[in-house]
Order: structure tokens, then C-alpha cells, then sequence
């Protein structure tokens, strides 16, 4: 079975291919394409991959190219995990929309939106390209603003493009651990958009556990979304929000605290990545134990401002090795052998949500076998989250069709219609601000 991986020049890309270094079974991975723009980054990862894959007999083989179609050609699976504009790009997403005093986040708020409007023009392309010359392939989503992207594809691939993050797999894992229980044997009543999501009851062996969880202080206190959101807003809430929504729930924090650190997320991940990959190509480093070390710190230090500002400590030692790789193997397997099992993706609608379209791509637990991921029904969101929900969902509406169109006034709509963008005067200057920087938007007119 061949898996194409897009982004292949990518930092977790070790981590995906060290989880199928750990599948034995038949019908697993046996072919990994990387594809990437950069023939450098490729080479890097190339590099960690060998040493990963030392001393197991059946380690896919591994090759790299830079030509696309090449790459898609023949794949049984197709990762999508790339970033338009890099890093610099992340950086420069931030820093624009902390300058106007509002949220500058890779996936939310201002700087989702032009990461967004970047990235879904080639997301679209590449979605083409699969259908034309991979028709039978399932494309797994890690792109970010991931769900947003996830929808863009959909409009090409339908039912056969899915979407993953951790996010909630870590959130649900963290929500079971405190009430005792194995994660596998907790039903997760989860939904919302990609990271804008609510976990309103935790069932085992049919009774709900949560109300247990709200109810106790030191529980509430003992794990990260915890202390986060204080143990106050979580019992008004009734619920556990994903971590994200520290972004909305705490906006004024969040703004506040991003502004005061030194370098933003995405300044920080650039400088270091930088000197992973110039370390790399010196042969003499070995390139695993630089690839780790880096890992380690920069898991160590994800949303380090959020949690600051909630005075929420740092993280635990379990929720280092976030899951991310899992996910898709899971998924993967589920899919290519039939195996039934049940994960929270991002998928089309098709009704779940009363108040979305059937095409909005949500996030939601999903039963998944060899015909794909199919969503379970849930119980509707309560008003507030509702509200949010919609308000996010017309804002990467506006998105599509800013892509699609290349209408400069539907990209200052998008900015403007969201909550956490205060007025249309900000979202004029964040369209300036950002078509002067990125050439990615060159098609905005
Ligand atoms: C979480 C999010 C992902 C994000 C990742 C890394 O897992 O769900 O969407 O890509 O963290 O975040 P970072 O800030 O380290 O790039
Ligand atoms: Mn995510």
C-alpha cells in the first residue's frame, strides 16, 4: 500500500512514519512517497526517517520527490500536511493582526483567516489533481485551518477527503484519565468545528461521568483544559471546551499575553525549525536525536502564552506526545482493512448539526470502516455555542468564496464578520496589511 505524503520536507513527519514503523499487520504501509516544494527539507527528513527505520526488517521503504503529480500517481492514501508561505508566513499571520490588538493564531481568528486564504487555493489544486490521477485514494487532512480546508477539498473529493487533529483526541483522553476511566472505554460526546469544539458528556458503560468531573474542584484542577478555563466557567458551561476556545473565552488574555512574549508561536517554531534544518544537513549531526530534541521543546512550550495567562503551569508529562500520528494511523487502518472504529474527525455535515448545511465540513465522532467515516448523530449544541459555531462556519464560507472568486471585498467580509475581529476598519487594514506581505494572496483584487 502506497502512502503519499504532501508537506513530506515536514517536522512530524518522523512521528507519522515512526507509527507505521510500529504496524506489522497485512495490508499496512509499505511504500512512503514524501513530496515537498523544498528538496532540502525533503532530504532533512529523509535523513531522520532512515534512522527511525534502523534495525526494523519491514520498515516502509521511503522515496522523496518535488514533482506532485508523480507523487500522487497510484497512492492508496494521500496526507495532506503542508504550509503555505512556511513558517515566516505563520510569523508574519501573527504579527499583522497583533499589531491591530487583535488575535494573531494559525487556525483562529485573524491570522486563521489569511492562513486560511492562502492555503485553500492550493489545497483546492492539489484536491484536483487527486481526483484526476488518484481517483481511489482517501486524502487525510492535517492542513491547517483544518477544517475549513477539509471543506475546500470536499467540493473536489466529496466523502473521500477526512480530516484530523488531535486536538479533541487529547482533550477526551485528559477528560477520561481524571474520571478513571480507559479511553477506550469512554464514549466522548463531542462536537463543534476544528477547534471550536465542546465535549458535553463522557459516557461509560452508559451513564454520563462528566456532571462527576464538573462537580469536583481537585478534579477540574487536575488537568490542563482545567485549569485553563478555571473550574468556575466549566461548570457554567456545562461542558469542556477545547483548548482553543481559550482564544474566544479569554480573547482579551490571550491578545494581551501574545502581545507581551518576546517572539510569537509561530516567530518561535520558525528560528528553531531554521536550526533543525541547518543542523541537519550537516552529516556529522545525528539527525534522530536533534529531530527529538527539538520535538520534546516544542511540545514542551504549545500554547506556553495561553496557559501563562491562566496561570495554568505546564503541561503534563502524558500530554507531550500529543497523538497526532495515531490518529491517522487509526483512521488509515480503519480504512484499508475494514477494522471499525470510532474517531473524532472533521467530515461533512450531512445533517448531525441541524443548524449547518449538509456540506459544512464539522468536527464530530465518527464510526469508520472501509467506506469511510461516517458521523453519529449527537444532541444539538446549546444557543451560545450554536451561535458560535454558525458565526465561524459563514466566516470560512466567505473564505471559499474569496478563493474561489479572488474578491478582495468577500476577503475584508470574512475578516469583518468574525467575533474575535472588531470592527470593519481593522479587517480593511488586516487585508492590506496582509496582501502586502504575502505573495500567496497575489490573487486577491
Ligand atoms: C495541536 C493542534 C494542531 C497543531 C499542533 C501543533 O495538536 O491541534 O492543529 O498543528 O497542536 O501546534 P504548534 O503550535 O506546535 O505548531
Ligand atoms: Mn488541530
Amino acid at each position: 500500500m502506497k502512502l503519499t505524503i504532501l508537506g513530506g520536507g515536514g517536522f512530524r513527519v518522523p512521528l507519522v512514519y515512526g507509527a507505521l514503523l510500529g504496524d506489522h499487520a497485512d495490508g499496512r504501509v509499505t511504500r512512503v512517497v514524501l513530496h515537498d516544494v523544498d528538496a532540502g527539507r525533503l532530504r532533512a527528513i529523509v535523513r531522520v526517517l532512515a534512522e527511525r527505520a534502523a534495525g526494523v526488517p519491514d520498515a516502509p521503504e521511503v522515496t522523496a520527490t518535488t514533482d506532485l503529480d508523480e507523487a500522487l500517481r497510484g497512492a492508496d492514501f494521500v496526507f495532506s500536511a503542508i504550509r503555505v508561505g512556511g513558517l515566516e508566513g505563520r510569523a508574519d499571520d501573527e504579527r499583522i493582526a497583533l499589531a491591530e490588538g487583535v488575535l494573531g493564531q494559525e487556525t483562529v481568528g485573524a491570522g486563521g483567516i489569511a492562513f486560511g486564504l492562502r492555503t485553500v487555493p492550493v489545497a483546492v489544486d492539489i484536491a484536483r489533481r487527486v481526483a484526476r490521477l488518484a481517483p481511489d485514494a482517501w486524502v487525510i487532512n492535517f492542513t491547517n485551518p483544518a477544517g475549513l480546508v477539509t471543506e475546500a477539498m470536499s467540493r473536489h473529493l466529496g466523502d473521500r477527503v477526512i480530516g484530523i487533529c488531535d486536538s479533541p483526541v487529547g482533550l477526551g483522553r485528559r477528560v477520561a484519565r481524571v474520571l478513571g476511566a480507559r479511553p477506550a472505554e469512554a464514549w466522548v460526546d463531542y462536537v463543534g468545528l476544528n477547534h471550536l469544539g465542546w465535549v458535553r458528556g463522557l459516557r461509560i458503560a452508559g451513564r454520563d461521568e462528566l456532571p462527576r468531573l464538573l462537580a469536583d474542584p481537585v478534579l477540574l484542577g487536575s488537568f490542563e483544559e482545567g485549569r485553563l478555563f478555571g473550574a468556575d466557567w466549566l461548570r457554567s458551561l456545562g461542558a469542556i471546551p477545547n483548548e482553543y476556545l481559550h482564544y474566544y473565552y479569554f480573547n482579551r488574555e490571550a491578545v494581551h499575553g501574545y502581545r507581551e512574549a518576546g517572539r510569537t508561536r509561530g516567530a518561535f517554531l520558525r528560528d528553531q525549525q531554521a536550526g533543525f534544518y541547518a543542523g541537519v544537513a550537516d552529516p556529522a549531526v545525528p539527525a534522530l536525536e536533534l529531530w527529538d530534541r527539538t520535538r520534546a521543546e516544542r511540545e514542551a512550550t504549545y500554547m506556553a502564552e495561553n496557559r501563562e495567562a491562566a496561570g495554568a503551569g505546564e503541561r503534563e508529562a502524558e500530554d507531550l506526545s500529543g497523538g497526532y500520528e495515531n490518529v491517522a494511523l487509526a483512521l488509515m487502518r480503519a480504512i484499508a482493512r475494514d477494522e471499525r472504529a470510532t474517531l473524532i474527525l472533521n467530515v461533512r455535515n450531512r445533517g448531525t448539526l441541524a443548524a449547518l448545511d449538509g456540506d459544512a465540513v464539522i468536527e464530530v465522532p465518527c464510526l469508520v470502516d472501509a467506506h469511510g467515516a461516517h458521523p453519529v448523530a449527537v444532541d444539538p449544541l446549546p444557543g451560545h455555542a450554536t451561535g458560535l459555531v454558525c458565526a465561524v462556519k459563514a466566516v470560512e464560507r466567505e473564505v471559499l468564496d474569496a478563493a474561489r472568486s479572488g474578491s478582495r471585498t468577500t476577503a475584508v467580509k470574512a475578516f469583518a464578520l468574525h467575533p474575535l475581529v472588531d470592527s470593519v476598519n481593522v479587517a480593511r487594514r488586516l487585508v492590506d496589511g496582509y496582501t502586502a506581505v504575502h505573495p500567496g494572496l497575489a490573487y486577491l483584487r
